[in-house]
């Protein structure tokens, strides 16, 4: 109780004062008037090329709408997203946009914006909690769809071949929803056909470097890779390295399948060192705008929004190779 009191008194002290605009309305009830909105951003980290690009997106968007944006960098850490997000809820902003490293543990934080009024909004990845009315919508892709899509590729590729074929992953952030979803849906597919064996699966942490580090050690625990599939571009990138550090070609030696279609990656696609990219968009800042817009208007807005993405074959980004914006 008196913790509560405390908050209270510290909420009230900060007022709208925080916000810069029409905070003191407290998220949802506010803005009508087309008062100036500013959102607490707690984003993930800079880990990846595509974590670079969504960042610069959101906060072009934010510049594009209008919105004063208040950003932190959690460096890959959820106790830093939570002190964030407890920042934004002390500062009064009127929403809250964050993308969760984990997918569990945000109950707690996000019932504390849902008492203080403050509307919060899921983007890019999800979390686990069962009680749905602690956000207001979530924007990004789905991850076990892209995950499906990297295992109908390879069936196809390998719809001849009568040996076993030899996958190691590399999996994505331990407990983030991509890496839970991408193994998910790639495991859906290839289960059907037992000649697909995942003869290693470990985490490379979403970056090059530790996608490095663990192809190293794949290569040297298991001679016979046949195919490698990377939860995202930079540990793919990263892996190659590894590969051709063992004398191997890859792309040919190894079939490599990654997620994203980073700049980096695309170019690899196009250069035949990758041999498919499923895509997964970064560039949610004008959708995210959009959604604060409303959410702080009290409108309804639809409880998923889902990106569209496609797929890549080493043609096809030959072709839009030129043309990608990140
Ligand atoms: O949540 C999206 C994932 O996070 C991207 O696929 C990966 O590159 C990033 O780090």
């Amino acid at each position: 109780m008196v913790l509560a009191g405390l908050t209270a008194m510290s909420l009230a002290a900060c007022g709208s004062g925080g916000s810069g605009g029409s905070g003191g309305s407290g998220g949802s009830g506010g803005s009508g008037g087309g008062d100036p909105i500013t959102m607490g951003f707690a984003q993930v980290g800079a880990e990846s090329g595509w974590r670079t690009a969504n960042t610069k997106s959101v906060q072009d968007a934010a510049k594009s709408a209008g919105i004063t944006l208040k950003f932190s960098d959690a460096q890959q850490k959820q106790e830093n997203q939570i002190k964030a997000i407890r920042s934004y809820i002390q500062q009064r902003v009127d929403v809250i946009a964050f993308s969760p490293v984990v997918e569990s543990g945000w109950d707690t934080v996000l019932k504390e914006a849902k008492d203080a009024n403050i509307p919060v909004i899921l983007t890019d990845r999800a979390v686990d909690s069962p009680d749905a009315s602690l956000y207001k919508t979530f924007l990004g892709s789905d991850f076990v769809e892209e995950g499906r899509k990297a295992g109908q590729w390879l069936v196809e590729e390998y719809k001849d071949a009568t040996e076993t074929v030899n996958i190691v992953e590399l999996q994505g952030t331990t407990g983030s929803a991509p890496a839970n979803d991408r193994k998910a849906g790639f495991q859906e597919i290839i289960q059907a056909d037992p000649k697909f064996k995942i003869v290693a699966s470990q985490t490379g942490d979403f970056t090059r470097a530790k996608g490095k580090e663990v192809m190293e050690a794949f290569l040297k625990a298991h001679p016979d890779i046949d195919v490698l599939y990377a939860h995202n571009d930079d540990m793919g990138l990263g892996a190659i390295e590894a590969i051709e550090g063992a004398g191997k070609v890859p792309g040919q030696d190894i079939k490599i399948i990654t997620v994203d279609a980073v700049r980096d990656g695309m170019q690899a696609l196009a250069d035949g060192r990758i041999n498919f990219i499923v895509e997964c968009s970064p560039l949610l800042g004008p959708q995210l705008m959009d959604l604060a817009k409303k959410v702080v208007a009290g409108q309804q807005v639809p409880a998923r929004v889902v990106t569209e993405e496609t797929t890549f074959t080493q043609d096809q980004a030959k072709q839009v190779l030129s043309t990608r914006q990140y």
